[in-house]
């Protein structure tokens, strides 16, 4: 049975990239708003949406099965109201709709403001799509922050105009537009006030944000880190994800003069062959990437790099595949995320010939995840002996154990007199793949 009574509690479950985590808390924010409260853990929620991604293999398919196991008691005893959102919801609309009766609304990225009147209607039995773009109206609709974990993030920038050839975000995300300058510094100001110090400044396409100050003044997203990084109660500025056509030297040297802006870099390069990087419509070459991550490690010495990749672009052969590795071994990232190539729908490289067999796209990815995780526990070993700041996020599984994150995004763990959102002085004594074991040094907290 369909839930048709108005849903008195909420489960938001994102899956996918930073911003999706962002919009599900927009949206459970806006569900609160609305008089609901979230499902305990463990307990069956009334409202189930499904924020979904699109980005690669078998979105689609995991959707479907995930309304299966909603409906059938898989996941919970009563089937609840569903909800489709994110890029799932935008790119395949009103087929989901036909496809899962169980369904009551299909809401795309840029139209979850409206989720409480679609709410409103399918507690009477009216099913609703509404997949509009663009966003213009949706942050201005939103609730204000109230609650905030001392990691925060807040959305800058949405949508590409970018069109990488493998890529689904221009089409399901829309194309770039910035949200105006005083509404960041505004909702920057309100996670600080529910508990942030630090803030990831979120797009598909971060650092082309634009905007104008008050005096009407043209910035960049490093004036807007500028200014933010001024609220006091703010501790650490961070930003993700970069495109190279985008970076300013303002930005470089802001990583150089502004100290609340972590030595972090996420900056994809996709691949380290020239054709394939034209082939996939990149606008960078592999020297001039790797030029490009000097200027910052210039800037910023200490800076952790941090990059994706794809394996078995369409034509990749043997030799432009080792081109990736030796672009991995010139960098020598702290970590970075990498995946198998996967055609999708609309996208020109769905299209074109000579796609690369599965088998021999998992083996070049499990080389090339050798050589991350190589270069990963090398840049962990050379942090041992360092004395920094971390940022205490949650208790660890064990006894007066803390776990927060480094600097350069390393998760932390220790043991001692702490509380979640203290940044504490650590010195790093022990290295993991993933993560660092520290002790506390005077003076604990700063
Ligand atoms: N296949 C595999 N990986 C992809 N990405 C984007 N589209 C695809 C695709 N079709 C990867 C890119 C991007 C990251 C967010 O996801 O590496 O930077
Ligand atoms: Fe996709 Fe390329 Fe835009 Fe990134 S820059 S969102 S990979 S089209």
């Amino acid at each position: 049975m369909k839930q048709t009574t108005p849903p008195k509690t909420y489960r938001v479950k994102s899956f996918g990239c930073q911003m999706n985590v962002y919009d599900g808390e927009r949206m459970g924010e806006m569900l609160a708003e609305k008089g609901m409260s979230p499902a305990p853990e463990g307990e069956d929620a009334d409202l189930v949406v499904l924020n979904t991604c699109h980005i690669r293999e078998k979105a689609a398919e995991k959707v479907y099965s995930d309304i299966g196991r909603l409906t059938k008691g898989k996941t919970q005893k009563v089937a609840p109201m569903i909800a489709v959102a994110g890029c799932v919801a935008q790119a395949e609309g009103e087929e989901i709709m036909t496809r899962s009766p169980a369904v009551s609304m299909v809401v795309g990225p840029q139209a979850y403001h409206r989720l409480p009147g679609m709410i409103d209607k399918a507690a009477k039995g009216i099913r609703s799509t509404d997949t509009d773009m663009p966003a213009d109206a949706k942050f201005a609709a939103l609730p204000q922050r109230r609650k905030s974990a001392p990691s925060a993030f807040l959305t800058i920038q949405e949508g590409c105009d970018k069109f990488c050839t493998y890529c689904v975000v221009p089409y399901t995300r829309g194309a770039e537009i910035s949200r105006p300058y005083s509404a960041l510094v505004d909702e920057a100001k309100r996670l600080t006030e529910a508990g942030a110090k630090e803030i990831t400044l979120l797009g598909q396409n971060v650092s082309a944000w634009t905007g104008e100050d008050d005096k009407g003044r043209a910035l960049g997203m490093a004036g807007l880190i500028r200014e933010i990084a001024k609220n006091p109660d703010l501790k650490r500025i961070r930003y993700t994800t970069s495109h190279p056509a985008d970076m300013d030297d303002e930005l470089i040297n802001t990583h150089g003069e502004v100290e609340k802006l972590m030595p972090y870099l996420h900056l994809p390069v996709q691949s380290g062959n020239d054709r394939i990087l034209k082939a996939m419509n990149r606008s960078h070459t592999a020297e001039s990437y790797l030029k490009l991550l000097e200027r910052f490690r210039t800037a910023r010495p200490d800076l952790a790099l941090s990059g994706d990749f794809i394996v078995g672009f369409p034509g990749e052969t043997e030799a432009e595949f080792e081109d990736t590795l030796k672009i991995v071994d010139a960098v020598g990232y702290a970590q970075a995320y990498s995946f198998k190539y996967s055609p999708r729908p609309g996208t020109p490289a769905a299209t074109m010939d000579d796609q690369v067999a599965p088998e021999m796209m998992d083996e070049r990815l499990q080389r090339l995840q050798a050589s991350i995780r190589r270069d990963q526990q090398a840049f962990n070993d050379a942090s041992i002996g360092k004395t920094c700041e971390v940022l205490v996020e949650r208790k660890g599984k064990m006894d007066g154990q803390w776990l927060g994150k480094s600097p350069w995004l390393q998760s932390v763990h220790f043991t001692g007199d702490a509380a979640i959102g203290d940044i504490v002085t650590a010195e790093l004594i022990q290295a993991g793949q993933n993560s660092l074991g520290a002790v506390l040094r005077e003076p604990i907290n700063t």
